[in-house]
């Protein structure tokens, strides 16, 4: 009994350690190849597209949609329309075979997020991923850890931008001793969940 159910205790721990200590999951860092070499940097950050031109759905939805090779193509049918960088682009626009980009950030299934209740109360996107205009190959800044959430849920205000300052504008720091604990989505209080069913639900 015993000389059975070892081996596969073992194997079991060696599996759950690789696992959850395997990049994407120990997290920050993290910064995969892509099928096509993208730069945040020269997109978001030298032409200077706002990021809502791409993630379309960030201030509706749970998710950030990621483009479609038609987004690419409103610009790559006249730039660079022969780079062959650009090929698996052109491919997935003809219909021919879909681009699959890998995903960098990636919540495990039990934790609950969404993008817009955060958006709408004034974080900004560099709160929670950094210089994305400056990164040539996205990567991940935070560790995106339980006592991460808790840590800004506890004291948001630091991180609530005033109206006047767009979410998706990637150089604004807060001011010394900056606090808001208003939302600018709703006018009342913010009140981030702390309790346990408020991220696993
Ligand atoms: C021209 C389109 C475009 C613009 C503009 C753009 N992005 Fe992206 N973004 C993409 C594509 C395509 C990917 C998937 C490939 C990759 O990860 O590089 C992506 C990936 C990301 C990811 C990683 C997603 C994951 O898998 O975890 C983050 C975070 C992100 N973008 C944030 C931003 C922010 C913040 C801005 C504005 C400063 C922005 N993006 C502007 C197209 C765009
Ligand atoms: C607003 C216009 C615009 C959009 C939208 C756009 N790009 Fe670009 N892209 C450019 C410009 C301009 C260049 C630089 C061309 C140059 O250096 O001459 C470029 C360069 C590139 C390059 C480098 C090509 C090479 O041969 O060096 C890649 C790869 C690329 N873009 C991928 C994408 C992808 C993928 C998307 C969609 C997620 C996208 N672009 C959306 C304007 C755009
Ligand atoms: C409060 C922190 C936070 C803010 C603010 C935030 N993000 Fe995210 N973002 C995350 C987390 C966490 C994930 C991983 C979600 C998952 O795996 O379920 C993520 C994932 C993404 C992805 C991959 C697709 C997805 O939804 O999983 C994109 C693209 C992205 N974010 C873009 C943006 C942009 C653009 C902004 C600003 C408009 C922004 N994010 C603001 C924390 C944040
Ligand atoms: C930089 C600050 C910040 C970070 C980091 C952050 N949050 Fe939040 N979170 C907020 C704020 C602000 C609210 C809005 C509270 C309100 O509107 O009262 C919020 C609200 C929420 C809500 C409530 C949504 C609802 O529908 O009621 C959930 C769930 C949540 N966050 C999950 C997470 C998770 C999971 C993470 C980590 C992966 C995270 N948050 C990281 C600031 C943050
Ligand atoms: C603000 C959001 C948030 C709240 C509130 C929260 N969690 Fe989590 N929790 C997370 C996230 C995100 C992860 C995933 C962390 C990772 O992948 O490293 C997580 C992971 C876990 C795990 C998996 C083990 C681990 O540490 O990675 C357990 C167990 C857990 N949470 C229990 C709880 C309990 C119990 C409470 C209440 C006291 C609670 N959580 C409150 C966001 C939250």
């Amino acid at each position: 009994m015993i000389g059975v159910a070892l081996p596969l205790v073992a194997t079991t721990v060696v599996f759950a350690i690789w696992y959850w200590f395997s990049p994407k999951f120990t997290d920050a860092g993290y910064a995969p190849a892509q099928p096509v070499p993208f730069s945040h940097k020269l997109h978001a950050g030298d032409i200077g597209l706002d990021c809502r031109y791409c993630h379309t759905t960030v201030e509706k939805a749970g998710f950030a949609a990621i483009p479609p090779a038609s987004t690419c193509m409103n610009c790559h049918s006249q730039v660079r329309t022969t780079s062959p960088l650009l090929e698996p682009v052109r491919a997935a626009y003809r219909g021919d075979k879909s681009l699959e980009w890998v995903k960098v950030h990636m919540l495990p299934e039990y934790a609950y997020f969404e993008h817009s209740v955060h958006v709408a109360a004034g974080v900004g996107c560099a709160s929670c991923h950094g210089r994305i205009d400056k990164m040539t190959v996205v990567s991940q800044e935070h560790p995106l850890s339980m006592s991460w959430c808790l840590d800004c849920h506890r004291n948001p205000g630091p991180n609530i931008r005033p109206s006047d300052v767009e979410v998706t504008q990637m150089d604004w720091v807060a001011p010394p001793g900056h606090s808001l604990t208003i939302s600018r989505a709703t006018g009342r209080e913010l009140n981030p969940p702390t309790h346990c069913s408020g991220c696993h639900r």
